[in-house]
């Protein structure tokens, strides 16, 4: 089976896109990233893929206006002008309409720092620091056009510890995401991924978090 073509979409520093890069140097490892992109000019994580030697492409959300439909158009050239079949967001602060979700259905991952379905949206350590959870993590899952809700690929959970501090726990949590998404990336790169009912089956079998968390 052919290598999988990966898109990386970022705004900011992108850690997670380094994390998935140094996971397709693996010589089995089913994927390869055929383009970077961003829709902030300025975001570090470009800059760095640029350095290694990676496709890149800018496409400045600012330009289109309120136009999002026309932003999503020219984010989709790119996608299919470099032969594209997954896209991984890592970091990607635009949020999707159906018009692009549509396109990449199955196709599409997105990670988020929480164990969904809980603390959906922005601020998610701060928040189960706040609401007192014992335990928080990361998700990645497959995007549908209702944010942060799409079927379960891979969950990685950490313990909230009682001096935690918003950013100890995101640092804990940042590590556990770049463990995650490319051991999930690898499942659905590798054709391993299926999805029945809104619940993503890896090998036929229904996902759930690891033993002991
Ligand atoms: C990560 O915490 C990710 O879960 C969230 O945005 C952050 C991106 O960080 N979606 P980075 O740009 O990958 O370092």
């Amino acid at each position: 089976m052919p290598r999988q073509r990966v898109a990386i979409l970022i705004s900011g520093r992108g850690s997670n896109m380094d994390a998935l890069i140094a996971a397709t140097k693996q010589p089995d490892y089913p994927a390869e990233i055929a383009l970077v992109l961003s829709n902030v000019p300025t975001a570090a994580g470009i800059e760095h893929a640029r350095q290694m030697g990676i496709a890149t492409a800018v496409v400045d959300h600012t330009t289109f206006g309120k136009d999002r439909e026309a932003f999503e158009r020219a984010v989709q050239a790119e996608l299919e002008a470099h032969r594209i079949d997954i896209v991984c967001l890592a970091g990607f602060l635009r949020l999707l309409t159906p018009f692009l979700v549509r396109q990449w259905d199955g196709r599409m991952l997105n990670i988020h720092p929480a164990l969904l379905p809980a603390f959906k949206g922005l601020d998610t350590h701060a928040r189960a620091l706040e609401a007192g959870a014992k335990q928080h993590g990361a998700t990645v899952h497959f995007v549908v056009p209702e944010m942060d809700a799409g079927p379960i690929l891979a969950q990685a959970a950490v313990p909230v510890l009682p001096d935690d501090t918003e950013a100890t726990l995101a640092a804990r949590v940042l590590a556990a995401e770049h463990q995650l998404y490319p051991q999930a990336l690898r499942l659905l790169a590798a054709g391993r991924v299926t999805v029945r009912d809104g619940q993503c089956l890896v090998d036929g079998i229904p996902v759930s978090l690891p033993a002991g968390t």
